[in-house]
């Protein structure tokens, strides 16, 4: 038996949760789901966004299925004790170094693209983010003030960027052996026209590449790379790159697809045990109406089982089904055009279960 922790975290995260686990249930496999308060929901009830019985149950599964976190009630509190620090924290204590975002059009969502139906139709790209490096785990951080301290009317802010040559070897091993199972293309994203730590970045993911002859590796700036996906996405296939730029480029790249509401996300450990996640946020604006698309994290589950569970036949029915509701036309807000019904989250995950059985 292998066993869950469902994490819901915030905002849609326990609507989006809810629609999933009844999915995970559904493929009556055996499997332990065991749920846990994480992000501002944590903080409500244990004064800490991922409190110690959190995190050992997270360590102690074999996967962690994650919601989402963040509200803006939390923007006062101090950094250590908002709600994205529990996901931070998490990629950081479970070593989770790797995060697959796939951006996958749908053939019937190619409309819904902000972008012209031929640019998208069969896109199909894989951007590896490096997940526990660059900018958000540099040392030192802080603030300065005139007088010092950590408060508000700060004269100066400070991050440091930072990568290690082992921490860049591992990301680019991951990117070259998931292209080889695809179209065996990567582009690396970097700055290093302008900053050292992605000079470093480069000239490592190079030295990795020449141990993968029948993969072909180009490099792009982060400015071009982020101006080429409008404009030519089907030119990438697997994209890697670090923290701060995967972050931005999978936002934008999600956008590609149709819906940030579609896509799934793994990250993962050196063991491939890992953490899914929708891509998206917790949007509180949208909380508890019934609006959220559930299908990222359906897609997520999906993953799970073929990434962590070693059950790929339950991925692919899960994936399946999707396919099938979509053919059937079911739409929630974010992916139905205008004359198109949309559903409730919750029938959303009704029509999954349906065309699961
Ligand atoms: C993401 C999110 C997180 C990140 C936040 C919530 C810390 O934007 O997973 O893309 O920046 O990594
Ligand atoms: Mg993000």
């Amino acid at each position: 038996m292998k066993r869950i922790a469902l994490l819901a975290g915030d905002g849609i995260g326990p609507e989006i949760m809810a629609e999933a686990t009844k999915v995970l249930r559904a493929l009556d496999l055996d499997l332990q789901l065991e749920e846990a308060p994480v992000g501002g929901a944590a903080y409500d009830l244990h004064g800490h966004p991922l409190p110690p019985a959190t995190l050992a149950l997270a360590q102690a599964a074999d996967a962690v299925l994650f919601g989402a976190v963040g509200d803006w009630k939390y923007d006062q509190l101090e950094r250590a004790l908002r709600p994205e620090q529990a996901i931070l924290g998490l990629r950081k204590h479970l070593g989770l170094f790797a995060n697959l975002r796939p951006a996958i059009c749908y053939e019937q969502l190619t409309a819904a693209s902000s972008l012209k139906p031929e640019l998208v139709a069969g896109l199909d790209i894989l951007i590896i983010r490096e997940l526990t490096g660059d900018i958000y785990f540099g040392q030192p951080r802080g603030r300065r003030t005139a007088t010092d301290g950590h408060f508000p009317g700060a004269e100066e802010a400070f991050d440091t960027m930072r990568y290690s040559r082992p921490e860049i070897e591992r990301i680019a091993h991951v990117a070259f052996t998931a292209a080889r199972g695809r179209q065996r293309r990567v582009t690396s994203v970097d700055k290093a026209n302008v900053l050292e730590t992605f000079q470093l970045w480069k000239d490592v993911v190079t030295e990795v590449g020449a141990q993968y002859p029948d993969v072909t590796l180009d490099h792009m700036y982060v400015d071009n790379a982020a101006m080429q996906l409008v404009k030519e996405p089907k030119r990438f296939d697997v994209v890697v790159t670090g923290t701060m730029f995967g972050d931005i480029l999978s936002d934008e790249a999600s956008m590609l697809t149709g819906s940030i509401g579609m896509l799934p996300s793994a990250s993962l450990d050196a063991n491939n045990k890992g953490l899914y996640e929708p891509s998206h946020g917790s949007a509180p604006d949208i909380a508890g109406k019934g609006l959220a698309n559930p299908l990222a994290t359906i897609l997520s589950v999906a993953m799970m089982l073929r990434h962590s569970l070693g059950m790929p036949d339950a991925a692919k029915r899960v994936e399946d089904a999707v396919q099938t509701v979509l053919a059937q036309g079911w739409r929630t807000a974010d992916i139905a055009l205008p004359g198109e019904t949309a559903v409730s989250t919750s029938a959303m995950g009704d029509a999954v279960l349906a065309a699961l059985r």
